[in-house]
């Protein structure tokens, strides 16, 4: 099995990342994190407040989820791809990802995905240190807050710098400070500050670990 881990902050460059090497391998790709908040999609849809830990856990387990090869997010049957990015529902998911029953069972959903591709890549905040610690690549991506956030403001065009600025920090204490699965480095995870570099070079920079 072939694993590569992405994992890091949001506005990092995970996505863009991830996608651009799973394609230059062979290999599939899984947003877990449009996981987590297709989770707390179908929280709001069925008038379950986030904080309700052990309904919305049972959300996650008997949740009808699935990440199209085209991108599309199907949630319960509902076309939920544009949704799950809206202002809402990033203001909850980071509530929902730290309930530890939503973890469990969307760690089970993402290494059953791996184990019947016999591998890929995977993104998110927990992949490298939880839920593959033995990836053949572990990748940690950071940047400085503000360049994350003008990196996500120019991707969310309604919403002002300072209003994603904010968002951006609160989600990064939440996932950090969580007390299950924080986002954390893995101990044997390349560490790219992606700052300053450009997708090709940051690229470039995770292929130098492939062998
Ligand atoms: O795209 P962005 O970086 O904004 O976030 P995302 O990757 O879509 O993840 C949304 C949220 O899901 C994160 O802020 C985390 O709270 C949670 N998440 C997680 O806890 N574990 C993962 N493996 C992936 C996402």
């Amino acid at each position: 099995m072939r694993v590569i881990a992405i994992d890091g902050p949001a506005g990092s460059g995970k996505s863009t990342v991830a996608k651009a090497l799973a394609q230059r391998l062979g290999l599939e790709y899984l947003d877990t994190g449009a996981m987590y908040r297709s989770v707390a999609f179908a929280a709001m849809r069925r008038g379950i407040d986030p904080d309700e830990a052990d309904q919305v856990a049972r959300v996650a387990t008997d949740l009808d989820l699935r990440l199209e090869a085209d991108g599309r997010v199907m949630v319960d049957g509902v076309d939920a791809t544009v949704e799950i990015r809206g202002p809402e529902v990033t203001r909850a998911v980071s509530i929902v990802a730290a309930n530890p029953g939503v973890r469990e069972e969307m760690r089970r959903r993402q290494r059953e995905w791996a184990t019947k591709r016999d591998g890929g890549v995977m993104e998110g905040r927990d992949i490298g240190t939880v839920v593959f610690p033995d990836a053949e690549l572990k990748v940690y991506l950071d940047a400085s807050p503000e360049v994350r956030a003008s990196r996500r403001s120019k991707e969310v065009a309604d919403l002002a710098y300072e209003t994603v600025a904010a968002d951006l920090a609160r989600r990064d204490a939440l996932d950090q400070g969580r007390a299950h699965d924080p986002l954390v480095e893995a101990a044997d995870a390349v560490v790219i500050d992606t700052s300053d570099l450009s997708v090709d070079e940051i690229i470039a920079a995770v292929l130098a670990h492939l062998s």
